[in-house]
């Protein structure tokens, strides 16, 4: 019970903390660029496929442990990370994509499930809590965005993060105060 209530404290923080900290125009390729380039620094190379700069408000710092959180992971299950950045029908897309033994379909959402680690995982020593991923949706769902995984056709796992578009909010706040 006490692990349980602590995990919702956890999660509910990183859903605070990302509302909590101002929105700011992030330029979205130079942060992934850094991210890339510290995380590639110790670790399986992490590379990022050149696009045009995305500039979104985004919460820096919430958004930076959403993407570090799945960085890491494609580093640790999958030796490494081809990061694209894509625009469609108003919303962001990131695409992190390894070359790893990608997660059974049945497994693809449970593992948003506090402390789930798959047995491929547990018995490789990898150490981890089982915290990332459901911290990274926890952040994203906080912006208004998601997060969400499946198997490439040509082996490997991919997580796409959905940010909302730059005026979802301006939009937003226009239709809650329409007059009916
Ligand atoms: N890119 C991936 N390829 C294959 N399996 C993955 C990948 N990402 C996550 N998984 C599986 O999902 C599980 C949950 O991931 P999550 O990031 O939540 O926790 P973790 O990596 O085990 O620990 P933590 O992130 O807290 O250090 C992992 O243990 C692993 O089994
Ligand atoms: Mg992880």
């Amino acid at each position: 019970n006490e692990m349980q209530e602590m995990t919702e404290a956890t999660l509910a923080f990183a859903r605070g903390v990302s509302v909590a900290e101002p929105l700011e125009p992030v330029n979205l390729n130079g942060l992934l660029a850094d991210l890339a380039a510290e995380l590639s620094a110790s670790g399986p190379p992490v590379t990022l496929v050149e696009s045009p700069p995305h500039i979104l408000p985004l919460r820096r710092m919430a958004l930076r442990r959403a993407l570090r959180n799945l960085l890491e992971n494609a580093q640790r299950y999958g030796a490494g990370a081809t990061v694209g950045i894509s625009h469609a029908g108003g919303e962001t897309f990131v695409t992190i994509d390894d070359a790893g033994p990608g997660i059974p379909e049945a497994d693809l959402e449970r593992v948003f499930d506090p402390f789930e680690r798959l047995e491929t995982s547990r018995s490789r020593e990898t150490g981890g809590a089982g915290l990332g991923l459901p911290i990274a949706r926890a952040i994203l769902r906080a912006h208004g965005g998601e997060v969400s995984l499946s198997n490439r056709p040509e082996g490997g796992l991919r997580a796409t993060v959905r940010l909302p578009a730059a005026n979802q909010g301006a939009k937003a706040r226009a239709i809650a105060s329409r007059k009916v």
